[in-house]
């Protein structure tokens, strides 16, 4: 019998199965087999949260949860974090190598002439209520977009997916930007492509009357190196809801709105923003181990902590904390740093957060920094999802490409009710019964 294989028996039936084994994994399919009669479904493997259940094979980024490593087509983040820019690793994620000089700066071109947006998604902005979360309109302006490129529509046209990637990458920035201005009645403010792609989106965040704004060098690149920590992760919610979202062939604007609400959530992309509420509940490094008795006992959660796959270190927050310093050279001290650093130090004592291997994840300094450079709480999950979207495309194109993926359609383990006649309302039991029951149900 090969090594690679699996040998189970089904002690319902005494039968054994030989399942091949492929890079460490299982196919699914393969336990369908095991059924205790010809009318048995099959076996299922149940999975709550995809925790232990791998929807693809992908070539784009590489994580080791135990040693704490990540890596995007196989550079170390590290690495890229130091000396790379945020377009460039977008190249890298979007097209599997690193530029020369020629393809990077024709890359810079196709992304820079695609930052405008049509002047009517100004009248969809116009159109929220002036308290709306900015999230909330990036949401609602990308998926209003695919309205605008139906030519999007055509996903298996190699040049197709190159067009829409840049246009993608290119306007998300202008978008939040206009996001932002509108919760501020601020007049929105043009692209402006002499600038680098953060610094452009610095000048649409910030510019006021000034002809030119010229953004700070220090947090210009501070907030590229952001971009980078957070240009893809693998299969987090959100680009497994581009991916699920695209496997029915939709254009990749209404696959990436989908990304965005996945993002959009405090246990994904929102966690940022409530680190900050945290920090600010929280007050004051005195109050610390009376929060974190809280946190232990279940009551909320120690925000931006513990993460799905490292159950290390994540290396993004370590560079993030370096940078946090190089920022208040220039916008000074952010006072909840020191809350910060104290609850990481407690914690990283505490047995409760030790035995489950809770750690720093990246989220827990961004939102600092992002505070400290003026920018409002709301404005955090929409950074992500600006630099988000160089791995969003790029595993929308990988998934479109690979001849394996077909439309997600999961299965589920059925727990209702039997089959039961259906009784004329006068039959039906009494409401006060029925209150009980609905309530348990929903
Ligand atoms: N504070 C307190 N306890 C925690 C925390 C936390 N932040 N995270 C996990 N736990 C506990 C949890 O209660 C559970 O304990 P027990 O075994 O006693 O029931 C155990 O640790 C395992 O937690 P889990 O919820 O089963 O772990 P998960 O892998 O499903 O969740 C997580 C991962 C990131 C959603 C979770 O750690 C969390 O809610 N963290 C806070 C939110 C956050 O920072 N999210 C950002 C994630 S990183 C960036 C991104 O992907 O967007």
């Amino acid at each position: 019998m090969a090594n690679d294989t699996l040998t189970v028996i089904d002690n319902r039936t005494g039968k054994q199965y030989t399942i091949p084994i492929e890079a460490g994994a299982i196919r699914a399919n393969d336990l369908r087999q095991i059924r205790t009669s010809p009318e048995d479904g099959g076996l299922v493997s149940y999975d709550p949260g995809s925790t232990n259940t791998a929807p693809c094979k992908s070539k784009v980024t590489e994580i080791d949860g135990e040693k704490g490593i990540l890596r995007y087509r196989g550079y170390a983040i590290e690495e890229l974090a130091a000396k790379s820019s945020y377009l460039e690793t977008a190249y890298l994620i979007v097209k599997g190598e690193l530029p020369d000089t020629k393809h990077f700066e024709m890359w810079q071109h196709n992304i820079s002439i695609h930052t405008l947006v049509h002047e009517n998604i100004k009248v969809f902005m116009d159109g929220f209520r002036y308290d709306a979360h900015p999230m909330g309109i990036l949401l609602g302006t990308i998926g209003a977009l695919s309205t605008f490129y139906p030519d999007a529509k055509d996903i298996h046209d190699l040049e197709s997916r190159r067009l829409q990637t840049r246009r993608l990458i290119g306007k998300l920035p202008t978008l939040a930007a206009f996001a932002y201005r509108r919760t501020r009645g601020l007049p929105y403010v043009y692209p402006d492509n002499e600038l680098s792609y953060t610094g452009n989106f610095l000048s649409m965040l910030f510019k006021m009357t000034e002809l030119r704004y010229q953004p700070n060098p220090v947090l210009e690149h501070a907030l590229d190196v952001l971009f980078i920590l957070h240009a893809d992760h693998e299969l987090n919610c959100s680009t497994n809801a581009v991916r699920s979202v695209a496997s029915s062939a939709v254009d990749p604007f209404s696959a990436l709105a989908a990304g965005i609400a996945a993002l959009y959530g405090p246990l994904h992309g929102g966690a940022n923003e409530a680190v900050i509420r945290m920090l600010e509940e929280i007050g004051s490094v005195d109050r610390i181990p009376e929060y974190i008795k809280k946190f232990k006992s279940g009551d909320g959660r120690l925000m931006g902590f513990g993460h799905r796959v490292y159950k290390n270190y994540d290396p993004r927050a370590k560079i993030v904390k370096q940078l946090a310093y190089d920022v208040f050279e220039v916008t000074g001290k952010n006072q909840l740093i020191d809350i910060a650093l104290g609850l990481e130090r407690i914690a990283l004592e505490d047995d409760y957060f030790v035995s489950r291997r809770l750690y720093p994840n990246v989220d827990f300094y961004t939102g600092i920094i992002y505070q400290a450079m003026g920018l409002p709480l709301t404005m955090f999950p929409v950074l992500f999802a600006i630099a988000r979207t160089a791995g969003w495309m790029a595993h929308w194109a990988e998934l479109v490409r690979d001849p394996e993926q077909k439309i997600v359609r999961p299965r589920q383990i059925y727990i209702g009710e039997g089959p039961r006649p259906y009784l004329p309302i006068a039959q039906r039991p009494a409401p006060s019964m029925r209150e009980d029951q609905v309530s348990e149900k929903i």
